[in-house]
């Protein structure tokens, strides 16, 4: 079945392209929804996108790739996403993404992603898309734990 979104998406979509009347603009809220919607982006997901926006779908496949937000391979496993930008790598990003490698790997798919403006919470990870910040590999073991 090709990809197309849902009701709610098709409702999100059309307030966007009020907001954004250059289809260009459109592409990085389209691939957001899509993964939101499926986990992960789907290559007809790309090519729905590059016909809503008018462009090719090499342009699409292009930014998703690009950003390393995008997920283009589904996974079956929670995704923790740490951040390895400046302020967390200096507040022990390293010490974290080692901790969960060490002891979370088989449950968890543990990306290592860029600033997610959270760096005031540095060190900081995403668990399901939920922020969790000033990290310690104690806090991720009760958070871990207690999800
Ligand atoms: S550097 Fe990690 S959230 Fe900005």
């Amino acid at each position: 079945m090709s990809f197309s979104y849902n009701i709610q998406n098709r409702s999100k979509i059309e307030l966007l392209e009020k907001r954004y009347p250059d289809k260009r603009a459109l592409i990085l809220p389209l691939l957001w929804l899509a993964q939101k919607q499926e986990s992960y982006i789907r290559e007809d997901a790309m090519q729905y996108i590059s016909e809503i926006v008018e462009l090719p779908y090499m342009n699409i496949y292009s930014v998703a790739t690009f950003y390393t937000m995008f997920r283009l391979e589904k996974t079956n496993k929670r995704i923790i996403e740490v951040c390895r930008t400046l302020s967390c790598e200096l507040n022990g990003s390293e010490e974290i993404k080692k901790h969960l490698d060490d002891n979370y790997s088989e449950d968890f798919e543990i990306l290592e992603v860029e600033c997610m403006g959270a760096c005031s919470g540095a060190p900081m990870c995403t668990l399901d898309g939920k922020y969790i910040e000033n990290l310690t590999p104690q806090m991720i073991d009760e958070v871990l734990n207690a999800n």
